[in-house]
């Protein structure tokens, strides 16, 4: 009989063996993300205790004038890691650019939301690109000579760790160029309470979304991991200004990936995500060091999230 197996990424086998046998067992974040967790981070944003989307729309909304007069309009936006491009419609409307240039690593969420802006705008010209943008990017030939917006929102940066982020920032300064601008979102520090309430919600959606890489692990690396046996932890780290997800066995568990075996003693964690936040000084220290010159911030009232724009402005070494 012919067996039908969905195609596994090689990467993701390398990095789940990789990444359980450390001492710090972890496994990178981007895993999160398969159909059934992209679904789970869509509910996720519409949670009330989880801030960072609904303040970042409501700070576009509000503060789009001023940021389309300083960010300069007749430009390419191009966005990174655009998803299903809810922002845009916002900044497209306001700064009338003469292209839109999505950039995703899914394909089929790519085309569709690149459809649904191009019906939404049709005097804008889209230019999707499918590609992991934290690898090489070709910009379509069509933007040569305009001016370029970066459009980096949901403080996505803050997955990053610093090293990492600052590599992303000058990555992107690679890709559009010296003069090009930036506007970048990213989440304030808070109180933990809070923090862990955006994180840990009375839901249990970031709870199903954390646990859903245990069932992608099981279904695609023919694992048999007991997933009832995790429980999902959201904690702070002061030292580092970061949430942490961890999942985080509540029993002695042993189990097998690909023939490979693991054993969890109770309490030990599989580390899954950081989502770094930043203060004012923190977030332009990391532009800066990543090639981008803070030009202006936009905060809500409460100060819980900011909005910059930067600019990768001619490398000069004197102060
Ligand atoms: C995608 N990213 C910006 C989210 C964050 O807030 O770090 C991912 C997330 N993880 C748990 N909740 C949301």
């Amino acid at each position: 009989m012919l067996k039908i197996v969905d195609e596994v990424d090689p990467a993701f086998r390398g990095d789940v063996l990789a990444g359980l046998a450390e001492l710090t067992p972890a496994i990178p974040a981007r895993w999160l993300y398969d159909l059934r967790g992209s679904e789970l981070f869509d509910a996720i944003t519409r949670l009330p205790s989880y801030y960072p989307t609904r303040v970042e729309t409501a700070l576009l909304e509000a503060k789009m004038g001023e940021i389309a007069a300083l960010a300069g309009a007749g430009g390419a936006i191009v966005e990174f890691g655009s998803g299903s491009s809810t922002k845009t419609p916002l900044l497209l409307s306001a700064m009338k650019p003469r292209a839109y240039v999505p950039i995703d690593i899914s394909g089929d969420y790519l085309r569709e939301s690149a459809a649904r802006v191009d019906a939404q705008f049709p005097g804008i010209p889209v230019h999707p690109v499918e590609a992991d943008f934290t690898k090489q990017v070709v910009l379509p030939a069509a933007i040569d000579g305009l001016p370029r917006l970066g459009f980096f929102p949901g403080s996505t940066i803050g997955n990053f760790i610093p090293r990492t982020a600052t590599d992303l920032l000058r990555h992107f300064r690679h890709i559009l160029g010296t003069g090009a601008k930036l506007l970048i979102g990213m989440d304030r520090i808070k109180p933990v309470e809070r923090l862990i309430a955006a994180y840990d919600d009375p839901e249990g959606v970031t709870a199903a979304f954390n646990l859903n890489i245990l069932r992608r692990i099981n279904r695609e690396l023919e694992a048999d991991i007991p997933v009832d046996a995790f429980a999902h932890e959201a904690r702070w780290h002061d030292m580092k200004g970061r949430i942490e997800m961890h999942l985080v066995a509540q029993c002695d568990v042993a189990f097998e990936i690909d023939g490979q075996r693991f054993a969890f003693a109770k309490g030990a964690s599989i580390h899954t995500e950081n989502s770094h936040k930043y203060g004012p000084r923190g977030a332009r220290l990391l532009l800066l060091a990543g090639g981008w010159t803070p030009l202006a911030e936009w905060t809500d009232p409460a100060g819980d999230f900011a909005l910059i724009l930067a600019e990768a402005q001619r490398n000069r070494f004197a102060p």
